[in-house]
């Protein structure tokens, strides 16, 4: 059984990018499971807190989630054309300390999907964590992308996805992705 950890970056209760990621979780290939992490509980990021208090339980346990998981799924808003401070935030404190970056990033699949209400559905903040995943040394699965634009008519006021062309680009995106999982 392969294992994906999914982050949203939106804090919002009825998020497109959650509803997206619940959606993922549905539509998941046989002997794939995929877990819904959450940044909710990540404070904002602060060396003194480091240095004083060590890295925050809500931080390790996303770290530890990684680290177990074949597979990263990240489904990114996009806030003034790049990454939302709490999404980049919370990847921040997760690779904290940079001695213990490796074993939760290096070498890891990760993948990129996201959402917006406008038209271009979050196309630069998916090119804005490239740099980021880049400096990680993850292993980026670039075989499909998913941009869904015009979210509000695609999930409905909760924020499920009701959308069946999506949700048929997001089930292949998603068999694509774990079939690499396993190799
Ligand atoms: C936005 N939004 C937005 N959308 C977009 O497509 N490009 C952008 O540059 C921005 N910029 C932006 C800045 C700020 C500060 C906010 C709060 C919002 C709109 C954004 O896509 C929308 O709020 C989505 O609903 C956010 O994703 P969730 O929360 O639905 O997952």
């Amino acid at each position: 059984m392969s294992r994906i950890i999914a982050l949203s970056g939106s804090l919002r209760r009825h998020s497109y990018n959650s509803g997206l990621l619940r959606a993922a979780r549905q539509l998941m290939p046989d002997g794939v499971a995929l877990e819904i992490g959450t940044i909710a509980d990540v404070p904002l990021y602060n060396g003194d807190i480091e240095e004083e208090e060590g890295i925050p339980a809500a931080v390790t346990r996303l770290k530890d989630a990684i680290a177990d998981a074949d597979g990263l799924l990240l489904s990114t808003p996009e806030y003034n054309n790049s990454i939302p401070g709490v999404f980049k935030n919370a990847i921040d404190w997760i690779s904290r300390p940079p001695a213990d970056s490796a074993r939760v990033f290096r070498g890891k699949r990760v993948a990129i999907i996201g959402a917006s209400p406008g038209g271009f559905g979050t196309v630069l903040a998916q090119n804005a964590w490239l740099p980021v995943l880049r400096t990680l040394g993850v292993e980026l699965w670039n075989g499909r992308r998913l941009m869904v634009s015009e979210a509000g008519q695609i999930f409905d006021a909760e924020g499920n996805l009701v959308n069946e062309s999506i949700r048929n680009h997001l089930k292949a995106f998603l068999e694509e992705f774990a079939a690499v999982l396993g190799e």
